[in-house]
Formats: C-alpha cells, structure tokens, sequence
C-alpha cells in the first residue's frame, strides 16, 4: 500500500495542512460583526415607540459588552417613519448592502406587513420589535420573521370579554386609526365583547396621524354609549385623550383602550387627562417582581427617564438575539440552526417567563391597568386585574 492511498495518513496530512487554514478563517469568522438593521419610526407619529425600543434593545447590548460568543454586534439604524414604502426601502438596503443578521423592528403593522416577503425571501431573520400585525403569525408566517412584541388580537380580545363581564359594561363606541393595525384591534375586541354580551354603537376610524378628533367625539356623544374603547398609540394617543377630556367627556363617559393609549411618554403627556382610563396590556412599569424593577432602575439610571412598554421588548429582543447566538456559538451562516435557537429561546423578561409559540409570537399574560394618581404629582398605571393567563394567538405554526 503506497503512502498516498493510506486512508489513514492521507487523513492526517489534510488535517495537519488544513489547519492553520481552519484556525485563520474561523478567527476571521470570529472577529466578523453581526449585524443588527434597526427599521424604526425617528420621526412622525410614532416617533417615541422607535426612540425606546432602541434604548431598550441598546441596554441589553451594553450587558454583554456589545459581543457575544466572540463577535461583536453592530446596530445600524434608519427612520422607517410610519411609510410601508420607506420600510421595504430600508429593508432592502440592509439585506443587499449591509448584509445584516438580523432586522429589527418595525413599529406599525403595514409596515412590517411591506417587509414581510424581502425577509422571507431573503432567509433574513426579521425580530419584531412591536408591530402586531396578526397576518404575520398566522396566514403569512415565516421561518424567519418572529416576535417578541404581542399579536393585536392579545391585549384586545380579553379586554372585549373582560369589559363586559367584569364592569358590566354592555353598549360601547368604539374608534381607532384606519390601518391594519386599528382595524385588527377593533376586530379582536369585538370578538371577545359581541360573544358575551355586548353590542357596538358606533364605528369609527379617523386616518393615522389626525389631528382633530371633534367632529369623532361629537359622534359618540350622539350614541350616548356606556363606554369607549379605542386603540391610538404615540402622538395620537396623546391628542386623543388630551381632546376628550377638553370636549367634557372624561366625567361623563369612561374611556378605555389596548394600553397603548397610555404608556410611556404618552401618559406624561397627557398628565391628569388619562387619570381613570382602564386599559389592556402584557406590562406596566409597576409590575411587582424582581427582573421588572431592576429593568427600570437600570434603564432609569441609563437614560434619565421610566422605561415603557416599547423599551421592554426593545429590551426582550436584545435578549432574544444574544440567547440565541450564545446557542449558537456565534454562527449566524446555518440559517436552520439560528432558527430553532430563535425557537428555542427561554429567560426571565420583566414581564414574566420569555416563551414563544409555535407561530413565533410570545405566550403572555394579559394585565387590565388603570391610570391613577400615586400621590407627589406621579400618574401612572396600577395593575388592578389579569384579563388572561398564558394567552396564545392562535396561529398554527411557521412551516410553509
Ligand atoms: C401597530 O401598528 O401594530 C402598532 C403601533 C403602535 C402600537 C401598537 C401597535
């Protein structure tokens, strides 16, 4: 048997040759950044929600140094604005240019529903930072796109049956902007509310960004419901509730919402205005418990301000993409092995157990809040009720 057919030493000379070879890719492999492209709202109405989901995110990136399994992350970051055109626009540059791992954002539905097909088709992983579009974890789910946010239907849905079982509260009018968002929201509290009880008065859906709600106002008054419920998040939110205690309703008819109407910067906006509004959500910078409170003092101390809803899962996504690289080794090129890292991905969130379902959008508690005066001039939201325990959307899973 001659030398160079030996299995054996043939092996052995490929090894001792291929090497140093191995060592110097993996170490250039090693040093190479992954990359983060940020698609959120700088500018226009929701603005403040992509401001605090990037401090969120960056405070989780600061824990670990900005590495992870020896490589370094890098943010990129681009103003999506609210524009489903701007979004696919940014998308692309990021994929094609920037070659990044992982997209993070957006913020509004349409948008993320404009991203969709670049990233499926791209086999780039897109972590949804907020948009709750349902599509996205239902009917157009993708191996690559997940959640780490809430679906529209989770906070509203529950609210809808809470609503009339709890207070009691049978005859509403209900309002929201028109765009998939406000649309999807008024959809799953209808559902939970018609099917116990109640019955909708009105519907109505002024444009995303409106300015003068008084003519939507004048309306509910005319119905003379018992309640309101309405979903408006960012500067919205604050003009809303700011307009309806200036048209004299806030005595008169008790307003309630999915708990973007009042969270953040928007409730300190709206100051003694939202006092008494009820709303549905999967947190509340009150929340009792250790991880909770030491994310806000950590964020306080970081940024000078209460983190809201928005920093936290900026927050819970910088988690999720560290746990699942640490998974991983650091390797981002085997696209199956990222994915059920991703998948895979359990921790402590201020919000309680991380834990995602089969369609890639987390399983949550569902918290009814109330905006109160604490006393020494702070308003903020109490948790007064659990609308739901562990709720799932009811997607059925990501394998096209
Ligand atoms: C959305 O468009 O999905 C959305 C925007 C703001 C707050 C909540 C949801």
């Amino acid at each position: 048997m001659s030398w160079a057919v030996n299995p054996n030493r043939s092996t052995l000379a490929i090894f001792v040759v291929g090497l140093p070879m191995v060592l110097m890719s993996w170490a250039g492999y090693a040093a190479e950044p992954v990359k983060l492209g940020l698609v959120l709202p700088y500018s226009a109405v929701y603005a403040s929600l992509g401001n605090d989901i990037t401090n969120g995110l960056e405070l989780a990136l600061s824990e670990v140094n900005y590495q992870v399994a020896g490589r370094p992350i890098v943010v990129l970051k681009q103003d999506s604005q609210v524009s489903p055109k701007v979004g696919l626009q940014i998308t692309k540059k990021f994929i094609q240019q920037d070659k990044v791992d992982f997209l993070v954002g957006p913020v509004a539905s349409h948008v993320a529903n404009a991203m969709r097909k670049a990233a499926h088709d791209s086999k780039t992983f897109m972590i949804i930072a907020n948009a709750g579009s349902v599509v996205l974890t239902r009917e157009l789910c993708s191996p690559y796109i997940f959640r780490t946010s809430f679906s529209n239907w989770q906070p509203n849905y529950p609210m809808g049956i809470w609503m009339a079982r709890e207070e009691g509260i049978k005859r509403v009018a209900i309002l929201a902007p028109n765009y998939a968002a406000g649309r999807q929201m008024m959809e799953a509290f209808k559902e939970g509310f018609l099917a116990n009880g109640g019955e909708i008065l009105s519907e109505q859906y002024p444009a995303l960004g409106e300015s003068d709600f008084q003519p939507y106002l004048t309306n509910i008054a005319q119905g003379n419901p018992e309640a309101v419920f309405v979903f408006f998040s960012g500067a919205d939110a604050v003009k809303f509730v700011r307009q309806y205690a200036q048209a004299g309703l806030k005595d008169q008819i008790p307003l309630y919402g999915s708990g973007f109407l009042v969270e953040g910067k928007v409730l300190s906006a709206q100051g003694q205005a939202a006092v008494g509004i009820k709303t549905a959500l999967h947190w509340a910078d009150t929340m009792d418990n250790p991880v909770s409170k030491k994310f806000v003092r950590d964020y306080k101390a970081k940024f000078g301000e209460i983190p809201s809803l928005f920093s936290l899962q900026g927050y819970d996504t910088g988690h999720m993409i560290i746990q699942a690289l640490e998974a991983t080794g650091g390797d981002t090129s085997d696209k199956m092995r990222l994915r059920r890292a991703l998948e895979d991905v359990r921790f402590e969130s201020p919000r309680g157990p991380f834990k995602l379902s089969r369609s890639h959008n987390p399983i949550q508690n569902i918290y009814i809040r109330e905006v109160v005066n604490a006393g020494y001039g702070v308003i903020e939201n109490q948790i007064i009720a659990v609308a739901a325990e562990a709720l799932e959307d009811p997607g059925t899973g990501c394998d096209l």
